[in-house]
């Protein structure tokens, strides 16, 4: 269904002042799996890690540097006007995570939630006014909310909102950005209910974003985790979740369990922040307790260690 081959997205920027260093920033740097229809894969790591911009370049909103996505065995890349309309974006839909800045203030949730409909082709006024009550009862919404502005919505209606127009064009993929972080801890359950719901009652595909491995638990089946646009670890939710592999899985469950949410997240001291001046060899041997010398020529290709369960880490048996 989606597949994602040696997918590199290279930004550069300039530091400072009028003759600032060129910065090469691998936000995305040789990314490649697959996921198949109905599964729900969630894609894990610290803030910069290349989350987004992951998959942005899977619907095409971000052309990458190098690599392919296929979608149905379509290349994405290529696909253009009303070619991307029917290959893509009629498959492909996203669900951004703050809806008060991803849905326009200015038009009603009728109109907002037709959008991508229209952009599809035309449809008579009665049968948006059908489709649009249709999206919303499975959305959990009254249908008499269609003549409203976002402003008037609290956040998990206006989350809803985004979810109903998303499924408009009756996507086989959902690709979700952290959907349901910008919500309170009680609207955030029910939306993800509503997720897990719709998933599969439509037989939908997710790529589900998220900082939160308890979110993650509770819609994926399976878990990339990502550092500094690598994939560092991949396998089955729970399996990663409780008996992490990769040194640097390990120090994200470490720092995201906190048992007195009084406490300050805990950060282990010999762990620092991601070196995104480490180009060559692992990008986490810097922050890394078990790294040696063979580390620094280490591509951080994946190794398979069991099963469905796969490492970018030459020294996971002595981690683990
Ligand atoms: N348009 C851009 N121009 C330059 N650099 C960018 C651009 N978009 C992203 N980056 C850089 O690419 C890296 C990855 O960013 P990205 O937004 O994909 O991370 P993320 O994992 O989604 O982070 P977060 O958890 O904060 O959303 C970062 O270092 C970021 O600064
Ligand atoms: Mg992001």
């Amino acid at each position: 269904m989606v597949e994602v081959r040696n997918l590199k997205k290279h930004f550069v920027l300039r530091g400072r002042g009028l003759w600032g260093k060129k910065i090469l920033v691998k936000a995305v740097d040789d990314v490649s799996f697959s996921v198949s229809e109905g599964q729900s894969v969630a894609i894990v790591g610290e803030s910069g890690s290349g989350k987004s911009t992951l998959i942005r370049c899977i619907n095409g909103l971000i052309k990458p540097t190098s690599g392919e996505v296929y979608l149905d065995g379509q290349r994405v890349a290529r696909l253009k006007g009303k070619e991307y309309r029917e290959k893509v974006a009629r498959k492909v839909q996203m669900v951004f995570q703050d809806p008060t800045t991803s849905l326009n203030p200015r038009l009603k949730v009728f109109d907002i939630v037709v959008e991508p409909v229209l952009a599809q082709g035309k449809m008579s006024k009665s049968q948006l006014k059908d489709l649009v009550n249709d999206l919303l009862e499975k959305v959990g919404l009254d249908p008499e909310l269609s003549s409203r502005y976002p402003g008037e919505l609290s956040g998990g209606q206006c989350q809803r909102v985004a979810i109903a127009r998303a499924l408009s064009v009756n996507p086989k993929i959902l690709l979700l950005d952290e959907p349901t972080s910008s919500l309170d801890v009680s609207v955030q359950a029910q939306v993800l209910q509503l997720l897990n719901e719709l998933r599969h009652k439509f037989n939908l595909t997710y790529i589900f974003v998220s900082h939160d491995l308890g979110v993650v638990r509770n819609v994926s089946e399976m878990i990339l985790v990502m550092y500094l646009g690598k994939i560092v670890e991949v396998g089955p939710v729970e399996r990663v979740i409780d008996e992490p592999i990769h040194p640097y899985t390990k120090l994200l469950i470490d720092s995201m369990f906190v048992p007195d949410p009084n406490l300050e997240m805990r950060k282990p001291s010999t762990f620092g922040e991601p070196s995104t001046a480490v180009n060559e060899g692992c990008k986490f041997r810097s922050r890394c307790p078990f790294s040696i010398k063979e580390c620094e020529f280490y591509d951080m290709n994946l190794i398979k260690v069991s099963e469905n369960r796969f490492v970018s880490c030459i020294r996971w048996k002595e981690v683990s």
